[in-house]
């Protein structure tokens, strides 16, 4: 084969040699991986180009050299914002995506309220696992959009401290092209291609400290946990040598997390939460990930307490209200329900995580292109968990929305996704299963 334009010591900067060289499993220079990012997000390399060199990746994958030149010309392709000049400290978390996926609502304006600043730059969700905007949306008068002028006046705001509003067209704009490219080349499947697109989000939105929540299980897009220490191990990594103290848990998503899936309905159950009550699962996910996020941030402080005396709820409330929302006005409810019932008595052991995304999915809660409408009263409610005891006929699960034709698809999704008196249930698994840090 002949070598494409390489000359003996000079690394080619061309979009062939570039792909052929990560074909044969080669390591790409930083000189390339600057100029293929660079120049995919002018669009002088062009999208056949990219895809190529996506797949390259996913076959031969990247050092970590190479993922960290990636992700650094991913940051630098659009803004890097900066708050160290803010009074208190940022910190912010990233979830990996599962089924009833509510913790940021709860505990973005807990830490808020234990002294740090959260700047939260979100995305609207894509497929079975629901978006952070989406929930919020659903809130009468609240606003995605913000100025960063106005954001960084919430978070200096002591009585606020939290901003969580969608990313600018100028945030990582080389990611948002690569990311929408991949979805349609088979090319999201890549440790250090996720790894580099969410890290060079949460590095651009000028965090000082992340924490991540690495979903492991049948409701996320990890299934394994050996995969899901790889990423975390990859993410944390990044942002370390991005000068982001960094630490990730891998948290269990087998069975969808509380009792809710769904927008609006997942709004409830958050301010349950923050109300001091609210489902063990998820109180106990957002105290674990508040405490990482209190210590990276450097306070000492005990979150649980913040909870429990209202503080919580009082940076909640300023915090919708920051955004153009009402906090007391009543979620909006789906015109239509059907109730699914245990068909005998028995112990329910299994309540399937993707079973019950994809049916809320279905109902009208998600949606399956960029730019598709949500139902903002959409989704599951669920009325048993795995461990607890039922009756025949006793309620499982209402099914809500607005288009009652969805029913059937989503009953479908949901045929194989409960199981009364099976294996699959083990008394006191954990909800954290690892830690990682660098
Ligand atoms: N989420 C992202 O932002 N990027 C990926 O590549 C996968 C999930």
């Amino acid at each position: 084969m002949i070598a494409h334009a390489r000359l003996a010591g000079v690394t080619a900067l061309d979009a062939v040699s570039i792909i052929t060289t990560k074909r044969d499993g080669g390591e790409l220079s930083d000189a390339q991986i600057n100029w293929v990012i660079d120049g995919f997000t002018r669009g002088a390399v062009a999208d056949e180009q990219m895809a190529a060199l996506a797949m390259a990746v996913v076959w031969r994958g990247m050092t970590r050299r190479e993922t960290a030149r990636w992700t650094a010309a991913m940051i630098a392709s659009g803004r890097r914002m900066d708050f160290t000049d803010l009074p208190r400290p940022t910190v912010d978390k990233h979830s990996t995506g599962g089924v009833g996926d509510k913790i940021t609502l709860p505990l973005a304006p807990l830490v808020a309220a234990c002294g740090a600043a959260v700047p939260q730059l979100s995305g609207r969700g894509l497929g079975h696992t629901g978006g952070t905007l989406d929930k919020l949306e659903s809130i009468a008068g609240w606003q995605a959009d913000m100025p960063v002028p106005r954001m960084r006046e919430i978070l200096a705001d002591p009585a606020i401290g939290v901003v969580v509003c969608a990313a600018g067209a100028d945030l990582a704009p080389a990611d948002k092209r690569l990311y929408a490219l991949r979805d349609v080349t088979g090319t999201v499947e890549s440790i250090p291609l996720i790894a580099s697109s969410i890290m060079s989000k949460k590095v651009a939105e000028g965090t000082a400290a992340l924490v991540l929540d690495v979903k492991v299980g049948s409701g996320a897009f990890l299934k394994t946990i050996e995969g899901a220490r790889e990423l975390a191990t990859a993410m944390v990594e990044l942002g370390t040598d991005a000068g982001v103290r960094t630490v990730a848990l891998l948290t269990a998503m087998d069975t969808p997390l509380g009792r809710t899936a769904g927008n609006a309905l997942e709004v409830a159950e958050s301010v349950e939460v923050l109300a001091g009550g609210g489902p063990a699962d998820v109180v106990e996910l957002t105290l674990a990930l508040a405490h990482e996020m209190v210590a990276q941030a450097g306070l000492d402080i005990d979150p649980a307490a913040v909870l429990a005396d209202g503080r919580a709820m009082d940076h909640w409330r300023a915090m919708i209200e920051a955004q153009g929302g009402n906090p007391h006005a009543p979620l909006p409810r789906a015109k239509h329900t059907e109730t699914v019932r245990a068909e005998r008595a028995g112990v329910l052991t299994r309540l399937d995580a993707m079973g019950v995304g994809i049916a809320a999915w279905r109902l009208g809660a998600g949606r399956a292109r960029q730019g598709d409408p949500v139902q903002p009263g959409a989704g599951i409610e669920m009325h048993a968990k795995p461990g607890d005891s039922v009756s025949a006929g006793d309620p499982l699960l209402t099914l809500h929305t607005d288009t009652p034709e969805a029913f059937e698809g989503a009953l479908a999704a949901l045929g194989d996704a409960v199981t009364i008196d099976g294996p699959g249930w083990r008394p006191g698994a954990p909800l954290i299963l690892d830690r990682i840090e660098s």
